[in-house]
C-alpha cells in the first residue's frame, strides 16, 4: 500500500489558505506555492541514502555526511514550473526531467505531450512534482511512464488531492509515497478539485484572462 503523507504543519496550514484565496495575487501565489512545496520536499527527501566522507574543517578532520543517491526531479508541466525552484534551493545538482500532460477539455483526461529526461534516468530517485493531483490520471501516467524507462523509485510531491485521486492511483503504483499539504474533499463536474485553488497554472502563470 503506498502511504500518503499529508502535513499538518500550522505554517503550511496558514499559507495553504492564502493560497486558496481567489484574491491573492499571482506573485504572492507563486511566492505561496515556492513556500509550501519546501515544506513538502523536506518529508519527501527524509529518507534519502548518504554516505560518511571525510573533510577537513577549519579546525580538525571531520567526519560528515553527503547525499549517496542522484535526483531526478520532474515537473509536469505546466504548473509544477511554480515549485521548480524550490527543489533547485534545497538540491541544487538535481537534474530535471520534464513531463508534459496538457488536460483535454472534452475527456477530462491529460494527453502526454512531451518529456525530456535524462539519459541516466533509471540510476536516479525521481521526484515528480504537480501542485493538483485531481483524478490522479496524469499521476498515472507520469509515473508508468518513468518506470517504463526503468526508474525504480519515485515519490510525488502534490500541493492539493483528492481521495478519489489517492484510490485510483493506489490501483497502479502501490510502491509510490505521496506527501501533499492537503486531501480535499472532491472533483466537480470540470475535474477541478473543491474547495481546492482553481487552475493552478493560470494563477501561477497569471494567464486567467
Ligand atoms: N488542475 C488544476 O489546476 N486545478 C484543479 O482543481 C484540478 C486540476
Amino acid at each position: 500500500m503506498n502511504k500518503v503523507f499529508c502535513t499538518n504543519h500550522p505554517l503550511v496550514e496558514h499559507k495553504l489558505g492564502l493560497l486558496r484565496d481567489q484574491g491573492t495575487k499571482p506573485f504572492q501565489f507563486r511566492m505561496l506555492i515556492d513556500e509550501i512545496s519546501t515544506f513538502l520536499l523536506f518529508e519527501a527527501t527524509k529518507d534519502l541514502n548518504l554516505k560518511e566522507i571525510q573533510i577537513q574543517t577549519p579546525v580538525s578532520n571531520a567526519k560528515v555526511k553527503k547525499l549517496n543517491e542522484k535526483i531526478m526531479i520532474c515537473p509536469i508541466l505546466r504548473a509544477a514550473l511554480g515549485m521548480l525552484e524550490s527543489v533547485f534551493r534545497l538540491i541544487p545538482d538535481a537534474s530535471v526531467g520534464f513531463l508534459g500532460f496538457a488536460r483535454n477539455e472534452e475527456t477530462l483526461k491529460a494527453d502526454f505531450y512531451f518529456e525530456k529526461i535524462p539519459q541516466d534516468a533509471a540510476k536516479r530517485v525521481a521526484i515528480v512534482i504537480d501542485p493538483m493531483f485531481a483524478t490522479g490520471g496524469t499521476a498515472i501516467e507520469a509515473c508508468k511512464f518513468l518506470k517504463s524507462k526503468g526508474v525504480k523509485k519515485i515519490k510525488f510531491i502534490s500541493i492539493l488531492v483528492t481521495p478519489k485521486g489517492i484510490e485510483n492511483f493506489r490501483k497502479v503504483h502501490k510502491d509510490i509515497e505521496i506527501y501533499v499539504a492537503a486531501i480535499d474533499e472532491n472533483l466537480n463536474e470540470k475535474g477541478y478539485i473543491v474547495p481546492g485553488l482553481g487552475d493552478a497554472g493560470d494563477r501561477v502563470f497569471n494567464t486567467l484572462g
